[in-house]
């Protein structure tokens, strides 16, 4: 794709000299202060020491990093404890267990269940029970695939209270997606409910579990069991040998149960995510560094005070986001927070305010794309609701635009609470760059500078850092507790993926270009490799491409994410039809061709992949080697006069893909 990592549309942005001070009573009594920063440079592992302290450990650690087989890092070497323990029970022990945990609050209105730290002890141990019970053991694995109910988190903690690494797939993601993922990490168990509610209605989810075991049982993979939480009562197939209602093995089982410490090291969990290629990688962490990068980095960052704040993340827990930031960093530092079920504006467009006017949230993370759709319908919504208990606002998963950022700021916020722009990913685990919320005078659109104890920089090709005011690759410099420790199965893709381009400076290449400003600071511009973010969903051109020729109309596919001001970027797809569809459907494939492709997509991988146009084409832009040049492509779903094209095959092709018909889907 791109081969200037700084050609950015925020290029233009970086302009921007709007700043913020932290607010003088936040910084008084702020968790992390500028000596933060000072502690980390003189020593890096007395620094991730202290803030492992911060957990309880059954084994103390001998070693805080074991780098000597880089990229392979183990971290708290000897180190021993159990993360569902330091969750939840720890918390109760310390006296604790009538604070609430989670205050759900479910779609249809009128459905809210708030869960003490003592309700939850109960609830996980219960689950750990049944697990074991049905048959699962120490390093099995276990695939999730749930709406955002309380039972998704609690499956989650009982996994991890046994040692069984969870896989959690989004509910999104079509029969398909979730059996690759489930073949690909051999999960024996799969938890889910009958189905979630979404919009005002029910939304089966069961119906793909069996669709997606059988299609593992064709391809040599038996799901053993299936535990399924009743939630919206909805009609589901039953298998009695292999079908377990959650509230006939759940709640039955003991609430008693003693949790075992596991290696620091022991995997905790893998979260699939795109990548470059077709298919899907599973990104493995482990117990200890997580647990300590996610807890310390939630403290640190949202300046969590565990007594008064109330929290919420909006993000979906099969996301890492939900995984860091609503599951394993607050519950670990003894958070009560808010756990959403539904979408941001139903039944109406002000749900989200009222949520925080009624629970009195504190702290507030969502993602640039929620702002910018809030922005649209007017701040008379949340003009409307008392936001006054906010005091802290947090934005991930693309970058933020000056404009959302002011206004999540004043209208959201109040003008009274910082933004912090927080940047990490997947195989990062917790974040990486961003503001100190006490201690740093924000830029809106910049991430600002890397946390204390982590090292990040902006190289050019050689891998050499940039001078201040240039731009170039992110890459991290020095490895972190949370850091992936590998790709599932595939030590090699590991290496090759992030640690190969920058091989000889030993930095981890994040796959995103990023600019710093004349102080220093950093702006990350988005994605040089073939990975788009719609929405702060992150999807991989090649994957979709993939998805694509395997229909029977299609010869080849190409797919670009084109800027769209509502999502980030949005799915633009150009396909060539094989001649027997020609000659069947037109050239240019008939009226309903867009939707027939477009389903087909989402079938193959889920709603959220789904193009927002398809093109139907003559020919694709390729260089002589044979390669498509996507770039091209981009000018014209970006509406942009088309760049250089003297490295075509056939510079002819332009002008006949320019002429093409775009079908919206
Ligand atoms: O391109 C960056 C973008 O999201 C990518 C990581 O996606 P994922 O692994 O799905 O994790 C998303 C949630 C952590 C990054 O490579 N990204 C994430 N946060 C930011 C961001 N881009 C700009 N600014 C951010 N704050």
């Amino acid at each position: 794709m791109s081969t200037d990592p700084s050609s950015g549309t925020l290029s233009n942005l970086l302009h921007e000299n709007r700043r913020f001070e932290p607010p003088a009573e936040l910084a008084a009594h702020a968790n992390v202060t500028a000596e933060a920063y000072a502690e980390a440079e003189a020593d890096r592992d007395a620094f991730w020491a202290k803030a492992a302290e911060r957990l309880t450990w059954s084994q103390k650690w001998d070693r805080v990093l074991d780098w000597d087989n880089p990229p392979f890092a183990k971290w708290f070497v000897g180190g021993r404890l159990n993360a569902a323990y330091n969750c939840v029970d720890r918390h109760v022990e310390a006296g604790h267990g009538d604070r609430i945990a989670i205050h759900w609050v479910g779609e249809p209105l009128e459905d809210t269940r708030d869960l003490t730290y003592a309700d939850l002890k109960d609830e996980v141990s219960r689950a750990a029970n049944a697990l074991t019970d049905l048959g699962v053991e120490t390093g099995d694995r276990v695939a999730i695939y749930m709406p955002m109910i309380p039972e998704a988190v609690i499956a989650m903690l009982a996994c991890a209270r046994i040692g069984a690494p969870h896989t959690v797939v989004f509910g999104g993601f079509s029969a398909e997606a979730l059996a690759s993922r489930i073949e690909d990490c051999g999960a024996m168990v799969v938890i889910t409910s009958d189905g979630g509610y979404r919009r005002g209605a029910p939304s089966s989810l069961k119906p793909a579990v069996d669709e997606a075991r059988s299609i593992a049982a064709k391809n040599g993979h038996q799901v053993e069991k299936v535990l399924v939480v009743r939630r919206t009562g909805q009609e589901v197939d039953w298998d009695d040998a292999v079908d377990v209602w959650w509230h006939d093995v759940v709640a039955s089982a003991s609430p008693e149960h003693t949790p075992e410490a596991f290696d620091a090291e022991h995997p905790l969990f893998v979260m699939y995510t795109s990548g470059t290629t077709g298919k899907p990688k599973g990104i493995l962490h482990t117990t200890g560094g997580y647990l300590v990068g996610t807890s310390y980095t939630h403290w640190e960052v949202f300046d969590l005070k565990p007594e008064t704040d109330v929290y919420w993340c909006s993000a979906d827990i099969g996301w890492i986001t939900g995984h860091s930031y609503i599951v394993y960093g607050p519950l670990a530092n003894g958070a009560t927070q808010v756990l959403y079920e539904g979408t941001p504006d139903f039944p109406e467009r002000g749900r989200w305010w009222d949520v925080i006017e009624q629970h009195k949230v504190t702290i507030f993370y969502t993602a640039p794309t929620a702002i910018r759709s809030f922005m649209k319908q007017g701040r008379e919504i949340p003009d409307a609701r008392d936001l006054s208990s906010l005091r802290l606002l947090g934005s991930v998963g693309e970058p933020i635009n000056p404009e959302a950022y002011v206004w999540y700021r004043e209208v959201v916020g109040g003008g009274r609470t910082p933004v912090v722009d927080t940047w990490w990913q997947t195989e990062t685990g917790m974040i990486m760059i961003s503001p100190l919320p006490g201690v740093t005078a924000g830029k809106p659109g910049s991430a600002m500078t890397p946390l204390p104890a982590i090292g990040a920089e902006v190289v050019n090709d050689e891998g050499a850092a940039v001078p201040k005011g240039s731009g170039g690759y992110l890459v991290l410099t020095q490895p972190w507790p949370a850091m992936l420790r590998t790709i599932w199965g595939d030590d090699q893709r590991y290496v090759d993926t992030y640690w190969a381009r920058f091989k000889d400076q030993g930095y981890y290449f994040a796959g995103d270009g990023a600019k710093k400003d004349e102080d220093g600071d950093l702006w990350v511009l988005g994605r040089v490799d073939d990975v788009m973010n719609v929405s702060g969903h992150r999807l991989s051109t090649t994957e979709i491409e993939s998805a694509l020729v395997s229909h029977p109309y299609v010869a080849e596919a190409a797919v670009v994410g084109a800027t769209d001001a509502d999502t980030g970027q949005a799915v633009v797809a150009y396909v060539i039809l094989r001649e027997d569809a020609v000659q069947d459907l037109g050239a240019d494939g008939g009226e309903d061709i867009a939707k027939v492709l477009s389903d087909h997509v989402r079938k193959e991988i889920g709603p959220i992949a789904k193009p927002r146009q398809i093109m139907i084409v003559p020919e694709l832009p390729k260089t002589r080697s044979g390669k498509i040049m996507r770039r091209l492509l981009r000018d014209v779903a970006e509406h942009r006069a088309v760049g250089d094209t003297t490295t075509l095959a056939d510079s002819s092709i332009m002008e006949l893909i320019s002429a093409g018909k775009a079908q919206s889907t």
